[in-house]
């Protein structure tokens, strides 16, 4: 008995002038995805166009969704395993090659795109042969597989190769996975007219029919040739060798499979007949979906990144309010960038500094990033004025009046924050959410300056403010529910990322960006040459080498922390191990008084202007030893493993409470390479799986030191089977 047939996602409609509408329209879903029922309705469309053929004068593509359709199904994708590669590939090529049936017809095919189309839903629009973009309200269009450690396997690569010429294919949409705005999109030549209601779109999507009764794609006129030339062309090949050796600088070694992929299904693609780039792009496509940095992408940026920004980690229960009006205190650099982010979400800022000029170059900044904004055409006149009116620069603490949340940012100092929180807890509203900023005092202990510890709370931001897409909130030994959900509600008002910690020293990033830094300068102790230092950290992914980081978090800093932490624990009856970094630290501070960048000199040499000037050649002369012999994978691992190890000790002591919190802080806020999925995400996807991870683990510490010794949580999970997730039953690796 044959299965019942699925229901259709693509809705046929044909009026009696001979246009089909294909309406995108998954029933039951609210996007439209390349599922099974997607394909199969695409191959029944195709038969249908062939065999009714003679009726049909044209064809548009539109959908019924928001989106005009979102794209490959990444559920489907985390779960396909190697061995079905060839299964993954097949179903890859009968999609397109249902897609070239229709693109081959000899009628007019027009896509209307109503709304988003991302990914596969644009390699459906490359299909047809004009583009008309509805300018919808979050309307993006673009090929961002590459972000998720894949490439477009669609017809994607092929498609915008020959549209656009192989170096702007890579540079404007394959290699980074850009995402564009209607117009920007048709400035790349990725849509033919942008047009601003619905019904312009559907009547432009008419008059192209109407005007082009035969159309073909320009790849299938014949003596078709590539923008720009192709390798086989001498001119054009001349320059291609730069390319890999460009990206392999751009990505500095690190393992980003995909934009190696999508560079030689580019090139190699961009050589032979359309049919065979096809198939070359589903080869390269398959690999890259098989493998696991596409899954640990996959993860972090979809599922995780999701989960995190949709309340995973706010507590339940309490009612959603937004900030009307903000207190920012301290106008320094985080305040005033603070200041910004809250006045650009639309909140009024009261910023007060010690003084009313203080508090005026705290507002100053806005101007000046305005400004920038300006010049760029990313802002208007009329926003930048009104953006700018809703910040009020004071130094009077009778100013905060009613605002009802209060960020604090004055300087580091325990006694000043009590006593400027102590200063205005009576003057800002009675329920005022408190917070601090603090980027390394614990959040209990600064409670204690206020009357109402339950509304007080970690906000920690990360510098530039402006830029970065992170916020760490950080719940203090008395900190309420409803304080943590309001400040939840404040961080999603601004349009940043918010992940839940609990109090601990260096809370949850800053704790596990030390041990990097560590496990850096470790190697300069044991005699490791600091270029290769640099190299191991390109190499591993990480975005900014480890002793250039040093230098711009200044050398004093590990020192004033780890003094704190020895105080701790020596108060608490305990020993202090001291880590291998520490004498490099004390040398370059006291002996060579190199502080790092804001005093002029560190690991790196700095010209007037503040700028690297290369490694400090007295590093060689005073720490680098010939004999000494740690091999490079093992440089790059110890990075990867102290943060990794570090942050499953963070989960088992409660610091944190999720492993997708762990995951995006890690990569959004710290740095820590995007391709392993985050911290715990990198545990999961490592060789061997926890097993694979603890062992390797124990190698590390035989022969580098105990601060690699796996910790219990580790250990048990590896023995009964587990992975770090939050979804138990889900497999995350
Ligand atoms: P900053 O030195 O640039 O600014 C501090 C500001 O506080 C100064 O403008 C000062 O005049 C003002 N201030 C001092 N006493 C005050 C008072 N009684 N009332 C009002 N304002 C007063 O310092 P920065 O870098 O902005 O840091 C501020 C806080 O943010 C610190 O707690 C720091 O640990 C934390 N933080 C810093 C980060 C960074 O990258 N710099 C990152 C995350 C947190």
């Amino acid at each position: 008995m044959a299965a019942p047939a699925a229901p259709s996602t693509i809705r046929w409609e044909q009026d009696d002038t001979g246009v089909v509408t294909l309406t995108l329209d998954d029933p039951g879903q609210s996007a439209n995805t390349m599922n099974a029922a997607f394909a199969a309705s695409l191959a029944a469309v195709a038969d249908r166009l062939e065999a009714e053929r003679e009726g049909v004068r044209g064809v548009i593509v539109t959908s019924a969704k928001k989106t005009f359709f979102a794209g490959g199904d990444l559920n489907d994708l985390l779960a396909v395993r190697p061995e079905q590669a060839g299964e993954l590939h097949e179903r890859g090529m009968a999609m397109k090659r249902n897609l070239r049936r229709i693109e081959t017809l000899g009628v007019p095919v027009v896509a209307a795109i109503n709304g988003a189309a991302l990914g596969g839903g644009l390699e459906i629009a490359l299909a047809c042969h004009h583009r008309v973009a509805l300018d919808a309200p979050g309307s993006k269009i673009g090929l961002p597989e590459a972000t998720l450690g894949l490439l477009p396997g669609g017809g994607g690569v092929a498609r915008t190769v020959r549209l656009l010429g192989i170096t702007d294919a890579l540079l404007n949409v394959l290699l980074q996975g850009r995402q564009y705005r209607p117009r920007q999109a048709m400035e790349k030549g990725l849509v033919h007219e942008v047009v601003d209601t619905p019904e312009e779109m559907l009547a432009r999507a008419r008059a192209f029919i109407d005007a082009n009764p035969s159309s073909v794609q320009p790849w299938d006129v014949k003596g078709y040739r590539i923008p720009g030339g192709t390798p086989a062309n001498p001119k054009f090949a001349a320059n291609l060798p730069a390319f890999p050796a460009n990206l392999a600088k751009q990505l500095g070694g690190a393992p980003y499979p995909a934009q190696r992929n999508i560079l030689a299904a580019a090139v190699e693609g961009a050589q032979v007949d359309f049919e065979t780039a096809q198939a070359i792009e589903s080869r390269y496509f398959t690999e890259l979906a098989t493998g696991q940095t596409a899954k640990n992408m996959i993860q972090a940026f979809f599922f995780d990144l999701q989960a995190v920004n949709s309340g995973r980690s706010r507590p339940r229960g309490v009612e959603p309010r937004k900030v009307r009006k903000v207190a920012v205190l301290g106008a320094g650099m985080m305040g005033a960038g603070i200041a910004y982010a809250c006045a650009k979400a639309g909140i009024e800022v009261v910023l007060k500094d010690v003084s009313a000029e203080a508090a005026e170059k705290g507002k100053a900044y806005s101007a000046g990033l305005l400004d920038k904004a300006l010049a760029r055409g990313r802002t208007t006149p009329g926003k930048r004025e009104a953006l700018l009116a809703r910040i009020t620069p004071t130094a009077e603490a009778a100013d905060l009046a009613g605002c009802d949340a209060v960020i604090e940012a004055v300087f580091e100092d325990t006694a000043l924050k009590h006593k400027v929180f102590a200063e205005i807890q009576d003057v800002v509203a009675p329920d005022a959410l408190l917070c601090s900023n603090t980027s390394t005092i614990p959040i209990t202990s600064l409670a204690e300056g206020v009357e109402r510890q339950q509304d007080f709370i970690g906000l920690h931001f990360f510098s530039p403010v402006d830029k970065m897409p992170l916020v760490e909130i950080i719940r203090g030994g008395r900190t309420g529910d409803e304080a943590t959900a309001r400040a939840f509600d404040l961080v999603r008002q601004i349009g940043k990322t918010p992940i839940v910690v609990g109090d601990s020293r260096g809370f949850f990033t800053s704790r596990v960006i030390g041990r990097f830094i560590n496990e850096g300068v470790a190697l300069v102790a044991e005699g490791v040459d600091p270029a290769s230092v640099e190299q191991a950290a390109a190499q591993a992914g990480y975005p900014a080498k480890v002793l250039s980081l040093m230098d711009e978090l200044t050398l004093t800093l590990p020192r004033k922390i780890r003094n704190e932490a020895r105080r701790a624990v020596e108060a608490a009856g305990g020993t202090w191990e001291p880590h291998p970094a520490d004498a490099v630290i004390d040398r370059m501070v006291d002996e060579f008084g190199r502080t790092g960048r804001s005093g002029g000199a560190g690991f790196y040499e700095y010209d007037a202007d503040g700028r690297r000037a290369g490694l400090w050649p007295g590093l060689r002369e005073h720490f680098t030893r010939p004999d000494a012999a740690v091999p490079f994978t093992d440089m790059k691992e110890r990075m990867l493993f102290s943060e990794a190890l570090d942050s499953v000790r963070c989960l088992q002591e409660g610091v944190l409470t999720s492993v997708a919190d762990a995951n995006i802080g890690s990569i959004l806020g710290i740095g820590f390479p995007g391709w392993t999925g985050g911290v715990l995400q990198y545990i999961n996807g490592y060789e061997g799986g926890l097993p694979g991870f603890t062992a390797r683990a124990r190698e590390l510490q035989a022969l580098y030191g105990d601060r690699f010794a796996p910790p219990a949580l580790l250990v048990e999970k590896a023995e009964k089977g587990e992975t770090f997730t939050d979804t138990p039953g889900t497999p995350a690796a």
